[in-house]
């Protein structure tokens, strides 16, 4: 679908997700030649500032971040010639009139406002944006995370919101939908009929979902504080990857199909009861230790940390869902800083044949494994009977590279992302309710540290965690990917 013209507003667009990744994504879409020559990027800062010294801001912060092979310096030109800088302070109604008069007034243009500030001014940026009679029936409005605190915070933001933009306009973003694999997914389960079959729990015995970082939190002490694990990747990232891999085929693909599909399996979650925390959900936090043989700090000796800090970098939960499909199934899912990789993979494990025919009884049961990151691909495990004589079966992989098969350009998920904003494409975006269904599920564990006097359980930078994660699941007779296969 074809994208008309816009004015596209960043607030926090001196920020750093701004010149890290939307400027950088914009300057992608724009040389691919998605946006129309006059669509604009108004950058919001509070610092007066002429556009000579924000471009060399931009010039400094953000061109760094643009691939060396993907930069072509006309289309970088034609690029900057988009971008306004406009001083405004998010508090000051009065400010926001040099933003009016920065915007372009036609119905044709789309006015767009992405919001990527601290939640606690979403508010007030609505209120500013109404009160100077920008929040119009046309206009879009981007909430980047987190997106609330909590339950009460993540309601509060959108009663606040929703006073001046209607659902339709309101696009909450989570990057990890706008990621290729994640699309992917929907490809595999909704575009053949191999796998929705065997989909459930007659087949299916265990789920596991890895988002695991080598880095720390260094240089982001202040925000990452304030979060954790729980907050920053759970309640959104793992969570909407768990509603795509257990979501029933929405009718379409239209937004409110797969978004009340979603919804669903955030509600069949099975809550959790101060009971069954303890035995279901661990926390940890790093110590110092060495990531590819680099020694790093503990979390609470990182820059400007705080050196009794409880805040969890590792959080490892096995949740439920209470459906006919899922009933039993276990999924486990797991986040962590400092790990021993970086990768983020979603694992299917098949149950066991319910009868061998062959005298050998190590068959393994199948397993598929969809990969995110760092290479984007699926793997597919079965049994296959070695060469020669006799029926000896072997565990093989089937593979797919997605950058193998399609050697075509790949596109960042904020690129994705943002050409959807700008067309008002809502599929990849979260709905007010969505968003508040998930808060109430990680309530109680909040709840429950919030109450708990001991600290998360400290495990070794360049590891997988604390041993109570593999306990968790241990307990159930099954381990973690990395742990069940052989040593190499
Ligand atoms: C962000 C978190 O949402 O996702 C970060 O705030 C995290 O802490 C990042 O590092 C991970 O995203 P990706 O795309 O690099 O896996």
């Amino acid at each position: 679908m074809a994208i008309s013209d816009f004015d596209l507003v960043l607030f926090g667009g001196t920020g750093d997700l701004a010149m890290r990744k939307l400027l950088p994504a914009l300057y992608a879409r724009d040389r691919a030649r998605d946006l129309v020559p006059s669509a604009r990027i108004v950058c919001i800062g509070r610092d007066n500032k002429t556009n000579e010294e924000f471009l060399q801001i931009v010039e400094q912060n953000s061109k760094p971040h643009i691939s060396s092979a993907t930069m072509d310096a006309d289309v970088w030109q034609r690029f900057c010639g988009r971008i306004q800088y406009v001083s405004l302070n998010a508090k000051e109604p009065a400010t926001y009139q040099n933003l009016v008069a920065a915007l372009r007034n036609d119905p044709a243009i789309s006015h767009v406002f992405y919001l990527a500030t601290p939640p606690t001014l979403f508010s007030m940026i609505c209120d500013n944006l109404s009160q100077a009679g920008l929040a119009t029936p046309n206009a879009r409005v981007v909430l980047e995370k987190p997106l609330g605190h909590d339950l009460e915070s993540a309601k509060d933001i959108n009663a606040q919101v929703g006073r001046y933009f209607s659902e339709s306009q309101i696009f909450r973003i989570d990057h990890y939908l706008g990621k290729e694999a994640v699309q992917n997914l929907l490809a595999l389960r909704f575009g053949n009929v191999l796998f929705e079959p065997l989909w459930r729990r007659e087949w299916i015995s265990d789920v596991q979902i890895t988002i695991a970082e080598e880095l720390g939190v260094g240089g982001r002490f202040d925000y990452y504080d304030t979060s954790g694990a729980l907050r920053d990747m759970l309640q959104n990232h793992l969570l909407q990857l768990l509603c795509i891999v257990a979501m029933e085929p929405p009718v379409s693909n239209s937004a409110d199909s797969v978004r009340d599909e979603k919804l669903k399996v955030l509600r069949s979650l099975k809550r959790f009861t101060p009971a069954t925390l303890a035995m279901n959900v661990v926390r940890g936090q790093y110590r110092a230790g060495h990531v590819n043989g680099v020694a790093v700090p503990g979390y609470r000796k990182e820059e400007d940390a705080n050196p009794d800090s409880r805040t969890e970098t590792f959080v490892a939960v096995k949740a439920e869902i209470d459906t006919w499909r899922w009933a039993g199934v276990p999924f486990y899912l797991r986040t962590g800083k400092r790990m021993a990789d970086s990768l983020a993979e979603i694992v299917v494990r098949f149950k066991s044949v319910p009868h061998s025919i062959f005298a050998q009884s190590n068959a393994t049961p199948n397993c598929l494994v969809i990969r995110l990151q760092p290479d984007e691909g699926l793997h597919m495990n079965l049994m296959a009977k070695t060469p020669g004589d006799g029926m000896r079966l072997k565990p093989v992989e089937l593979e797919l590279d997605f950058r193998e098969k399609f050697k075509t350009p790949r596109m960042e998920a904020y690129e994705r992302l943002l050409l959807d904003v700008l067309r008002g494409q809502l599929t990849l975006f979260m709905r007010s309710d969505e968003l508040e269904a998930a808060w109430e599920w990680v309530e109680p564990i909040l709840e429950h540290w919030d109450q708990e006097e001991s600290d998360p359980i400290p495990y070794s930078a360049g590891t997988w965690g604390p041993a109570a994660a593999s306990a968790l699941i241990g307990r159930d007779g099954l381990q973690w990917r990395e742990e069940a296969l052989p040593e190499v």
